[in-house]
C-alpha cells in the first residue's frame, strides 16, 4: 500500500485531491498527525488534534457517480466493524456516516469527488475517528467522544488505520460486485432511529416523518403522511 505520511496538513482530503490530480493510484492512502484546517460534512470544521485518526484514500473503483454515497457507506461499515472486532465497541451510525457511541460522535467521514466521476472515476473518501486524546481538546457544538475516553487507554495508530483499510476493501470488493444489499443490511443494523420520528433538516426548512430505511443508492427514505421521500446526503442534516 502507498502511504503519504505527514506530520501536519491543513486537510488530508485536500492533500489526497491534489496527489489524485497528479495522478496517485487506487488506494493510495493519506494520513496526518494533525489537521489545521480538517473539513466536516455541509461545510463544517473538523477538529483535529493530534492523535487522532486522519486519513484520506484515492479511490478509483469500478464504479459511477451514483455509487459514491454507498462508498461512504462502505467507510462506516469498516469503521464500525473494526471497532467492534478489536475492542467489541458498539457504534451506532447516524444517517449518512456519522459514527456515535452512547449519543456520542466518535468518527465522521466525509466523500469528496475529484474532477469529471465518469471520465476519472475518483472519488476522496476521508475518514476520521478520535481516538488518542481527550474530549476536552475538542470545541464542538455537538457532543463527542474519542476512544481513549471510551477505552481507557491509548491504541496503535498503525495497527486501527490498517484494520480500517482491510475492512473498507471487503466491502469495495462486494460494491463492485454489486451486492450493496450486503452491506445495506449491515449498516441498517447499526443505524440510529430506524422506524422512528425524526426530523430533517434542508436548509431552512424541516420536514417530520418516519425513518424508513435506505434506498438503493443511500440515500434516506423518510415516511411523511403516507408518501416516501428520498433525501440524498448531500443536501440535508437529520436531527
Ligand atoms: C463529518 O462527520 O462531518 C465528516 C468528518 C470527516 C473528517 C475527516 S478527517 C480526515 C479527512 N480530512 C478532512 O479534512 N476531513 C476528513
Amino acid at each position: 500500500r502507498v502511504v503519504d505520511f505527514s506530520d501536519e496538513l491543513s486537510s488530508t482530503n485536500d492533500r489526497a485531491k491534489e496527489l489524485a490530480r497528479q495522478g496517485a493510484i487506487h488506494g493510495l492512502t493519506v494520513l496526518a498527525c494533525r489537521q489545521q484546517a480538517g473539513r466536516g460534512r455541509l461545510q463544517r470544521q473538523w477538529e483535529s488534534p493530534a492523535g487522532g485518526l486522519w486519513m484520506s484514500v484515492v479511490l478509483r473503483p469500478n464504479l459511477s457517480l451514483a455509487d459514491a454515497s454507498k462508498i461512504t457507506l462502505a467507510a462506516s461499515v469498516a469503521i464500525v466493524d473494526t471497532l467492534q472486532e478489536l475492542f467489541e465497541l458498539p457504534i451506532g451510525i447516524k444517517w449518512p456516516n456519522d459514527l456515535v457511541h452512547k449519543g456520542q460522535k466518535l468518527a465522521g467521514i466525509l466523500g469528496e469527488v475529484v474532477g469529471e466521476w465518469n471520465t476519472v472515476q475518483t472519488l476522496i473518501l476521508g475518514m476520521g475517528v478520535n481516538v488518542n486524546f481527550p474530549r476536552e481538546q475538542l470545541n464542538n457544538t455537538f457532543p463527542a467522544t474519542t476512544l481513549q475516553e471510551i477505552l481507557g487507554f491509548d491504541i496503535d495508530l498503525n495497527l486501527l488505520a490498517a484494520k480500517i483499510l482491510e475492512n473498507l476493501e471487503k466491502e469495495l470488493i462486494c460494491l463492485e460486485e454489486k451486492k450493496f444489499d450486503e452491506l445495506k443490511s449491515k449498516w441498517t443494523k447499526r443505524a440510529i432511529g430506524l422506524g422512528e420520528g425524526v426530523r430533517i433538516l434542508r436548509g431552512e426548512d424541516v420536514i417530520e416523518g418516519t425513518f424508513k430505511g435506505i434506498s438503493i443508492d443511500g440515500a434516506l427514505i423518510l415516511e411523511t403522511g403516507n408518501k416516501e421521500i428520498t433525501f440524498s446526503a448531500g443536501e440535508v442534516k437529520l436531527r
